[in-house]
């Protein structure tokens, strides 16, 4: 749950990645967002040790669980390639030097700017998501006169229930997301008329934060028929599958996700096993996909406390100098998270304080029962597991700032991104 270099250090302070977070409290101000590069890299070689059982992996960052360049530095570093969803993601990346041929490029409704930006780019994959965005690429491709072979791979609907909260979970036949079933030979004949693109193979993502790993297997073997079929009727074979991201992780105790290493060499046996089931004619590539259990456990949100309000019948609130807007995980889907008193981490837990933002809605609450010792203003207090859809969906609510970033890494603290200052709330608007 907590970042591998957690200790507390002998003044009785949180310390993360060989550095007391009171002092990076008092350098970098509040609130906080603290990433341990440690734990970062430890989770990218657990995805990576199933090359040692299926040689012909590549793990994918899906990097809307945080998109910063920093991190797509280290992990470019740990050999890793990577999902975006937007031109925003896909600018951030090159800013950090990763190869455009390490990208797959994911989204429901890519826009006709985002298909030139990524085409221009030569950019490795496209997944594509909907006819119509075949008949789009085409277009801009022809439009902008390139010459170069675009590669797809093609999002199934695989009708396959995760059991998940009902906003995370994509998978089912009534999403948003893929292509039926029923459409996809349609779908094969139409691009096999297309000389300058080449399917490499399926893809599909049942949904997020899942515990239960058998739905994987049935990821893998859905995936593998469907290929199958494709080759027995068309004599068109799909080189490459990708069951999308998804594993879940601890944000409290009561949590029990799967252990990755566990995972990833489950799934490449069962690959495996299955391959030699079907006689399939080849060893597809295989692609998985984590975003949240790469980096979520990774990172903590430090608060500052400041108002206490105690209602004497019913509840005390901790009010922190951030909120809803810095994690709107627990307003969006009731999420649950631990926090400590990073200065008071020896000291008995003994009173329970509802944690409050500082954003005006009552909902704005981090942690509704949270046991801590007794709090007192200027206090700071650490929000465990939040380096994954925490900044990535963080928001400017209330023109509040959104905070900085620190990467902590052997004794080093690195800002990796700056407060935002008044002046950039600014920026964009114009005076009448
Ligand atoms: N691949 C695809 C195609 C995806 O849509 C996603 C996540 C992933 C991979 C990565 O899934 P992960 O390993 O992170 O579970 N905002 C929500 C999570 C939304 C996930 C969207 N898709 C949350 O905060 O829980």
């Amino acid at each position: 749950m907590k970042p591998i270099t957690s200790k507390i250090n002998s003044t009785g302070h949180l310390e993360i990645g060989g550095l007391d977070v009171i002092e990076l409290a008092k350098k970098h101000g509040t609130s906080l967002y603290v990433m341990d590069v440690a734990t970062i890299r430890s989770m990218a070689n657990k995805y990576n040790t199933i090359k040692e059982i299926y040689p012909k992996t590549i793990i994918a960052y899906a990097s809307k669980a945080l998109s910063i360049t920093a991190l797509y530095q280290v992990l470019d570093e740990e050999g890793l390639f990577f999902d975006v969803v937007s031109d925003g993601e896909l600018f951030t990346l090159l800013n950090a030097g990763v190869s455009p041929q390490k990208v797959f490029f994911h989204g429901n409704n890519k826009t006709n700017a985002e298909i030139e930006f990524a085409l221009s780019k030569k950019i490795g994959c496209f997944m594509v998501d909907n006819l119509y965005e075949i008949e789009r690429l085409q277009k801009i491709y022809e439009r902008l006169d390139l010459r170069h072979k675009v590669e797809i791979m093609i999002r199934i609907t695989p009708e396959i229930e995760a059991h998940t909260h009902d906003f995370i979970a994509t998978g089912k036949r009534d999403s948003k997301f893929g292509i039926l079933k029923e459409e996809l030979l349609g779908a094969i004949d139409y691009i096999k008329t297309i000389p300058y693109i080449e399917c490499r193979g399926l893809h599909v993502h049942i949904g997020s934060q899942i515990f239960d790993i058998k739905p994987f297997d049935v990821v893998v073997e859905t995936l593998l028929d469907i290929s199958l079929d494709i080759y027995t009727r068309k004599q068109i074979l799909m080189k490459d599958i990708s069951i999308g991201g998804g594993i879940g992780i601890r944000y409290t105790e009561a949590d029990d996700p799967p252990d990755i290493e566990n995972f990833v060499q489950g799934i490449a046996k069962h690959l495996k096993s299955y391959l030699k089931k079907i006689n399939y004619p080849l060893e597809p590539t295989l692609i998985l996909e984590p975003g949240r259990s790469l980096v979520a456990n990774a990172g903590v949100t430090l608060y500052t406390v400041g108002n206490i309000k105690n209602i004497p019948e019913s509840k005390t609130y901790a009010i922190v100098d951030g909120g809803m807007a810095d994690n709107p995980r627990p307003i969006t889907y009731g999420a649950l998270y631990c926090a400590d008193i990073a200065n008071k981490m020896n000291e008995e837990k003994n009173k329970v304080y509802t944690i409050a933002g500082k954003f005006c809605e009552s909902g704005d609450v981090l942690i509704k029962d949270s046991a801590l010792p007794k709090i007192a203003d200027g206090d700071i207090l650490v929000v465990y597991v939040t380096g994954a859809y925490n900044y990535s969906m963080s928001s400017n609510y209330n023109r509040y700032r959104k905070p900085a970033m620190v990467f902590v890494e052997g004794g080093q603290d690195k800002l990796v991104l700056r407060r935002e200052s008044l002046s950039d709330i600014i920026r964009n608007d114009v005076k009448v």
